[in-house]
């Protein structure tokens, strides 16, 4: 599971991805028999593993793409400094080469082995998830608390000076 970060939506979706990447797993009907691969699945099954495949793909490319752009969007409210530009700037790069390589990955996936490429999906969508939640968006919901912050005292000093004119 994904490290919290802390921001509460955020975390809710990270949950989401988590659980699609997960259910990677299940793509196989066999593995509980112990299937490591699918070279001795007759051919039909080909089809149903590579169709499952498919559909968590599909699912898993179509929320992140809807993640980032939240991400992305919170970015607006973060202080308007060198350390938060400089942040912002990395976090979306980050963002593009998961798209580019997850984009790259999935049209060269091996569809005679469905089992073997969803595994290797989840392992790579899996370690990205862990490494750029901590990298980036952790830093991303504490910068947000900052920024919530300076509003607050913001208003309260604007509360403070109109109470007092
Ligand atoms: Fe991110
Ligand atoms: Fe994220």
């Amino acid at each position: 599971m994904t490290a919290l970060t802390g921001h509460q939506e955020i975390d809710r979706q990270h949950e989401r991805l988590d659980s699609i990447i997960a259910h990677l797993d299940l793509v196989c009907a066999n593995r509980q028999a112990g299937a490591p691969d699918c070279l001795n699945c007759p051919e039909a099954s080909f089809s149903a593993c590579n169709n499952r495949l498919a559909d968590l793909i599909a699912d898993l490319l179509g929320f992140m793409v809807e993640h980032f752009s939240y991400e992305e969007k919170l970015m607006r409210f973060l202080p308007d400094s060198e350390v938060c530009r400089r942040h912002i700037s990395a976090h979306q790069q980050a963002h593009g080469e998961i798209s580019r390589l997850l984009s790259e990955l999935t049209a060269n996936l091996d569809r005679d082995n469905p089992r073997q490429s969803a595994l290797h999906l989840q392992h790579i969508a899996r370690a990205w998830m862990g490494g750029h939640a901590r990298i980036f968006d952790s830093v991303l919901a504490s910068s947000l608390e900052g920024a919530y912050a300076v509003e607050l005292d913001y208003d309260q000093e604007l509360i403070r000076l109109l109470s007092n004119t």
